[in-house]
């Protein structure tokens, strides 16, 4: 059953082909980062995980496209993906893709819809993150 959306961000905090707002997930069972961004006027968001190495994409925190806004490129071996479908246009990833995240964009503001593999992290919940 797919889980009610959750807010992000707001709109106006991706600017086109801006910095990434970075938020928390749990992939496969993981607690991983994810990101959002804008790029062609459409917000996308994905796993924080490199398809090559499992590894965070971003140079900076927030920053996760090439110099030319065009790409974006995993700082530790650059493979290089398309912004709009994850997809590995060059280096190392191969055939492979990023996760990607559900987002929608409604009212001023950025929502995500926590759907498998992608699940939204609980706080509160015995052993999660923040349980001693
Ligand atoms: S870990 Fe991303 S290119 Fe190697």
């Amino acid at each position: 059953m797919a889980e009610a959306a959750l807010r992000l961000c707001r709109a106006d905090e991706l600017v086109e082909r801006g910095r990434a707002v970075a938020f928390d997930v749990l992939w496969r069972g993981e607690p991983v980062r994810a990101f959002a961004l804008r790029f062609d006027g459409r917000v996308v968001a994905y796993v924080n995980r490199c398809v090559h190495v499992p590894s965070e994409l971003d140079w900076l925190p927030g920053e996760f496209l090439d110099a030319e806004r065009r790409f974006v490129v995993c700082a530790v071996h650059g493979a290089t993906y398309e912004p709009a479908d994850g997809r590995c246009v060059g280096g190392p990833c191969g055939r492979g893709r990023l996760q990607p995240i559900r987002v929608e964009e409604r009212g001023g503001d950025v929502y995500w819809y926590p759907s498998p593999p992608v699940e939204a992290l609980d706080f509160d919940a015995p052993g999660g993150p923040t349980s001693p």
